[in-house]
């Protein structure tokens, strides 16, 4: 749940507004009717109309949309934008869009119920030719030396001068996915590309990847990083993947997704590491998971490891109970 001080973030990220502006300004021609999925505090509805929108549906299931109404009224705004305290999935316009903006993925683009809003709102609200931003993304993973984060999320759980044994709580934090900068130098095998979507042509939430690398430099492995190059609209990037330049990397949002491993593997130059990843949508989020297999060059195995975010939070009977009756 995004709160006002996160809106701030995304509208302060320079690289990120940069190249949402470039790519409003190239689509919205004057007397365009817009849509705004995920409008937040409204951003991009203002700029919309700034650019000669002549209507604007913007549409927000968060609390922000009031604040939004009470900007676009500050703005001269609040004639063209009809706002939708809603899900985009539960609303109906009277019009379809010739432009469909819907920022909504998080770190990655399988985030909650993005995808199956995007293709929703293409199918029911957009016209026929319109153009959906941001166009399509394109994943990228590399195998990581990523101490400092590793032991961030697991030395809470190492034995400990206490003598207790919390290894149950390590359990569940590598098998969970985790968000982290990542530098050039950490990759221990250049970026492999994985996946692309395409939300103009996008059905299917869910997603396989398998992907191998051959290890470049010999390091200690903690786990794989994965981020997004994102076209907005033709030639404007933004990117969060592993080895993003500094012109194209937001540096307040989007954050590279980190899929650790349950223990660190020495990697020398000339191992193969395979890994298969995948993301089922299960009623509002996704479960990940991710098969890993480390080999030498000689084809001996180094290490195989099944990890899922399904086995990453405490799995309570009452939570299952809820969600059953759901
Ligand atoms: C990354 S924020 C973008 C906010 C705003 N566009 C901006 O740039 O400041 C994504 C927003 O999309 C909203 N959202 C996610 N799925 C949605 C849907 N199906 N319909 C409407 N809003 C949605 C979230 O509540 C969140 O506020």
């Amino acid at each position: 749940m995004y709160r006002v001080a996160d809106y701030g973030a995304l509208i302060a990220d320079t690289v990120r507004m940069g190249a949402f502006v470039t790519a409003l300004k190239r689509t919205i021609k004057p007397g365009a009717i817009v849509i705004d999925v995920g409008t937040g505090t409204g951003i991009f509805a203002l700029i919309a109309c700034a650019l000669g929108a002549r209507r604007v549906y913007a549409i927000e299931p968060n609390d922000a949309i009031d604040v939004a109404r009470e900007i676009a009224a500050a703005n001269g705004y609040a004639d063209r934008i009809e706002f939708h305290h809603a899900r985009s999935t539960d609303v109906t316009l009277p019009e379809r869009g010739e432009v469909l903006i819907a920022d909504i993925g998080g770190m990655l683009p399988w985030f909650e119920r993005a995808i199956p809003s995007i293709v929703d709102a293409r199918r029911r609200l957009l016209a026929p030719d319109g153009v959906i931003l941001p166009r399509r993304d394109t994943i990228w993973t590399a195998v990581v030396d990523a101490a400092e984060m590793y032991s961030r999320l697991t030395r809470g759980w190492e034995a400990n001068e206490f003598g207790i044994d919390m290894s149950a709580a390590r359990d569940l934090v590598v098998n969970a996915w985790a968000r982290g900068r990542i530098s050039e130098d950490q990759l221990l095998a250049p970026p492999r590309r994985c996946a692309g979507v395409d939300y103009a042509n996008i059905d299917d939430p869910d997603v396989e990847m398998n992907v191998e690398w051959v290890i470049a430099r010999a390091g200690v492995g903690h786990g794989v990083a994965a981020g997004f190059d994102r076209t907005v609209v033709e030639g404007v990037e933004i990117s969060n993947a592993p080895d993003a330049p500094a012109h194209v990397r937001p540096t307040l949002v989007y954050e590279p997704v980190f899929f650790p491993w349950p223990r660190p593997l020495v990697l020398e130059a000339g191992d193969v590491v395979s890994l298969e990843l995948r993301a089922s949508l299960l009623h509002d989020e996704y479960v990940w998971a991710w098969k890993t297999q480390a080999r030498r060059g000689n084809g001996e195995t180094k290490g195989v490891f099944n990890q899922s975010t399904f086995l990453g939070t405490p799995l309570s009977l009452e939570r299952f109970r809820r969600q059953a009756r759901q």
